[in-house]
C-alpha cells in the first residue's frame, strides 16, 4: 500500500516535469543570463535562501505533497522552477574547440607603436589593457582528455577603450586549408564518424590526401607539439596576415606572434597518456594551481611586418595561412600576464564569445581568404550558441558605452531610455560616426572569380620544419604519424600523403614509408601521376 502511494507519488513528479517541460521546453530559446544591471547587491555564500525573483524561500528540502502520502503539488513554483533551470543547464558547445579553460591578465605595450598602428592599446610604452585568454583543444568535445593530439586554441579578447580586439589564434604557426570553402568537410573528417561515432583515420586522411598544402600543418600536430606538456610552455599565434593601419591610413601586412617566457615543452605520446591517465583535466589543473601560486604565465608578443608593395617578392604567398613568414624579422611589442583564475567557469570560459572580426581601428583584417571566412562565422554561431544579446554578457561586454540603435532581441538586459533609435535624425544629441575609425582603403584590379592561389609551394616549407626539428622529434613525428596512417585501409591514401611528406623532405618520406610500410617506388609513380592534376581529383596507381 505504501509503495503504491509512493510510486504514485514518484510518478506525479516525473509527469509534473513532463508537462512543464512541455509547457515550457519547445522554443529553443538561447539560455543567456542577462548583464547585471541591476543594482541589487550580489550573492555570496551562505544566508537567506531565495527562490530566482528573490522571494525568500520557505523549504528547500521537501516538496510540497498532498498530505504524506499524496502526490507532488504544482503550486510548488520553487520545486517547478528548480526542476526547470536545471534542465536547462546545458547549452549547446561550440562546434570546433569545445573543451577549454580561461584566465583573466593584461598587457603591457613595450613602446609607442603608432608609427604603424593607430590602435590605442600600442600608443605608449607600459600602457595597460585588461585581457582574457581561453586555450582549448580543437576537435575533441566538452569534458575529453585535456592532453589528446590536437593543435591548442590560444584566443585573447583585449578589453580596449576603443572596444574589443579578439586575437583568435592557435599554438601552431600555420593551419592545414587555405581557403574557409574547405573548413567544415575539414572538421566533419576529423570529428567522429556519423555512423560508428569514433574519430577515424580513415577519414580524415582520406580527406587530408586531397589537400597537399596540409602537410605543414600535419607536420606540426603529429610531433610532439601536437601534445604539449601544458598550456604555459607553448607558444602562440595569429597564423593569418592581419593589417596594422596608421594615422594616415598607410598599412602594413602583419602577423601576431606570442613566445612563451616559460619555454616549451611537449610530451611525447607515452607521456601524453600516462598524464592523461592521471588527470584528464591536467592542462587546466596546471593553468589554474600555477596562477593562484602567483606563478603568473607570461607571453611576449612580437610582431612580424610586410609592406604592401612587398607581398609579390616572396616565393609564397605571404595571405596563405599555411605558410609562415621565413626571414621577417620579429619586433617585440608587449607582454601578456595571466594573473587571475575566473570566478566561474561557466561565466566566463564557456560564456566568452571570440571573433576574428573583433577588431579596433588600426588593426584590420587581410584578404586571406581563410580569415575572411572566420569573420562571417564566429558571430554567427555564437548568436545560435549563447543567443541574439551575447555581447552583453559580462565576459563579453566592452569596457566602453556601446552606442548604437540594434535593439531588444531574446534575453535583452541593455536599459535604454531613448525614443530616437534611429540615425540620421533631426534630434540632439545626435549621434555620429567618427571618420578617424573607418576601415583603410585597398586598390583592387583583375575579375571576379573562384580559383586556387598562384603561389602554392605546398611542400617546402614543412620540410624546412622537419629539418628543423632535433633527432628525438622527428623520431616521435614519424612514430606518431605512421601509428595513425597504419591504420588506413585504402593503400593509394597512404601513398598520397606519403608522397606529400617525400615531396617536404626525402628523408621524411623515406622513413614514413618503411613506418607505413608502403613501397618508396610506388610513392615515386604517385609523384609523377599526379604531376600537374588538381589536388581534389589525385590519380590513384594502377592496382
Ligand atoms: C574558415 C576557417 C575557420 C572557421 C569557419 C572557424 C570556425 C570556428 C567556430 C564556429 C568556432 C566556435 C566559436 C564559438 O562557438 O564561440 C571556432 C572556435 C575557434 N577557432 Fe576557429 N574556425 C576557422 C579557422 C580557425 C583558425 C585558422 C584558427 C587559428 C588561427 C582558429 C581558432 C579558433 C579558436 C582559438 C577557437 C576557440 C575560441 C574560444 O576559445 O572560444 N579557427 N572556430
Amino acid at each position: 500500500m505504501f509503495r503504491a502511494k509512493l510510486i504514485t507519488a514518484t510518478l506525479g513528479v516525473m509527469l509534473l516535469t513532463m508537462y512543464i517541460s512541455a509547457q515550457v521546453a519547445p522554443k529553443p530559446t538561447p539560455p543567456v543570463s542577462t548583464a547585471p544591471v541591476s543594482t541589487a547587491p550580489v550573492a555570496t555564500a551562505g544566508g537567506r535562501l531565495t527562490e530566482d525573483g528573490g522571494q525568500p524561500v520557505g523549504n528547500n528540502q521537501h516538496s510540497r505533497t498532498a498530505g504524506a502520502n499524496g502526490s507532488v503539488l504544482l503550486d510548488n513554483f520553487h520545486l517547478i522552477q528548480k526542476l526547470a533551470r536545471f534542465d536547462r543547464e546545458r547549452i549547446p558547445e561550440r562546434v570546433v574547440h569545445a573543451r577549454g579553460v580561461g584566465a583573466h591578465g593584461e598587457f603591457i605595450s613595450y613602446g609607442d607603436f603608432s608609427e604603424f598602428t593607430k590602435a590605442k592599446l600600442f600608443s605608449a610604452k607600459d600602457k595597460k589593457t585588461p585581457v582574457f585568454l581561453r586555450f582549448s583543444t580543437v576537435i575533441h568535445p566538452g569534458g575529453s582528455p585535456e592532453s589528446l593530439r590536437d593543435p591548442r586554441g590560444f584566443a585573447v579578447k583585449f578589453y580596449t577603450e576603443e572596444g574589443n580586439w579578439d586575437l583568435v589564434g592557435n599554438n601552431l604557426p600555420v593551419f592545414f586549408i587555405r581557403d574557409a570553402m574547405k573548413f567544415p568537410d575539414m572538421v566533419h573528417s576529423l570529428k567522429p564518424s556519423p555512423i560508428t561515432n569514433q574519430q577515424d583515420p580513415n577519414r580524415f586522411f582520406d580527406f587530408f590526401s586531397h589537400v597537399p598544402e596540409s602537410i605543414h600543418m600535419l607536420t606540426f600536430v603529429f610531433s610532439d607539439q601536437g601534445t604539449p606538456s601544458n598550456l604555459r610552455q607553448m607558444d602562440g599565434f595569429g597564423v593569418h596576415a592581419f593589417k596594422f593601419v596608421n594615422a594616415k591610413g598607410e598599412v602594413t601586412y602583419v602577423k601576431f606572434n606570442w613566445r612563451s617566457l616559460q619555454g616549451h615543452k611537449y610530451d611525447s605520446a607515452s607521456e601524453a597518456s600516462a598524464a592523461t591517465a592521471k588527470n584528464h583535466s591536467n592542462h587546466t589543473a596546471d593553468l589554474y594551481e600555477s596562477i593562484k601560486a602567483g606563478n603568473f604565465p607570461a607571453w611576449e608578443l612580437g610582431v612580424q611586418m610586410i609592406k604592401p608593395s612587398e607581398l609579390d617578392k616572396f616565393e609564397f604567398d605571404p595571405l596563405d595561412a599555411t605558410k609562415v613568414w621565413t626571414g621577417v624579422k620579429e619586433i617585440k611589442v608587449g607582454k601578456m600576464v595571466l594573473n587571475k583564475v575566473p570566478s566561474n567557469f561557466f561565466q566566463f570560459s564557456e560564456q566568452v564569445a571570440y571573433s576574428p572580426a573583433m577588431v579596433v581601428p588600426g588593426i584590420e583584417a587581410s584578404e586571406d581568404r581563410l580569415l575572411q571566412g572566420r569573420l562571417f562565422s564566429y558571430a554567427d554561431t555564437q548568436r545560435y550558441r549563447l543567443g541574439t544579446n551575447y555581447l552583453d554578457l559580462p565576459v563579453n561586454k566592452p569596457v566602453v558605452a556601446v552606442n548604437n540603435n540594434n535593439q531588444d532581441g531574446a534575453l535583452n538586459g541593455n536599459i535604454t531610455d531613448k525614443d530616437v533609435n534611429y540615425e540620421p535624425s533631426t534630434k540632439n544629441p545626435a549621434q555620429n560616426s567618427d571618420p578617424s575609425a573607418e576601415y583603410s582603403q585597398a586598390p583592387l584590379t583583375g575579375k571576379v572569380q573562384a580559383q586556387r592561389i598562384e603561389k602554392t609551394l605546398n611542400f617546402k616549407q614543412a620540410g624546412e620544419q622537419y629539418r628543423a626539428f632535433d633527432k628525438k622529434m622527428q623520431d616521435n613525428l614519424i612514430a606518431n604519424m605512421s601509428g595513425d596512417l597504419n591504420a588506413v585501409k585504402d593503400n593509394q591514401i597512404k601513398i598520397r600523403i606519403v608522397s606529400f611528406a617525400y615531396q617536404a623532405d626525402i628523408d621524411f618520406g623515406t622513413r614514413l614509408a618503411e613506418a607505413t610500410k608502403v613501397n618508396l617506388a610506388d610513392v615515386k609513380k604517385s609523384i609523377t601521376l599526379n604531376e600537374g592534376v588538381e589536388p581534389t581529383k589525385w590519380k590513384k596507381l594502377a592496382e
